[in-house]
């Protein structure tokens, strides 16, 4: 089990949290198990970047993202260079310390 620490975030997870989630787990899917209701507007096909997320500590520890995934961040609001995708991380063995950016860009909502 690592322990994640997600960063306060004004709708998603006001106080912020801590969560014990298993080695091989998807990230995104174990958030939401806990009650961190994190966007996923492409439904995890790595689509979109309404799920987001910044590694504040354990980035390291994930697999390489892959060239789509890359792209994708490329146009997510607020990307730095520790940024991800949530649901294509899965959990290794280290803590993660994670934050939610204030803002996603939610193309299937604007599509409408
Ligand atoms: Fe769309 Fe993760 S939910 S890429």
């Amino acid at each position: 089990m690592v322990t994640v620490t997600i960063l306060p975030h004004h709708e998603i997870c006001p106080q912020g949290a801590t969560v014990e989630l298993k080695t091989g787990e998807n990230l995104l899917e174990g958030l939401h198990e806990h009650g961190i209701k994190i966007e996923h507007a492409c439904d995890m096909s790595k689509a979109c970047t309404t799920c987001h997320v910044i590694m504040r500590e354990g980035f390291d520890s994930l697999e390489e993202m892959d060239d789509v995934e890359g792209d994708l961040l490329d146009r997510a609001w607020g990307l730095e260079p520790n940024s991800r995708l949530s649901c294509q991380c899965i959990i290794a063995d280290k803590d993660l310390i994670i934050e939610i950016p204030k803002y996603t860009l939610n193309h299937a909502k604007e599509n409408h």
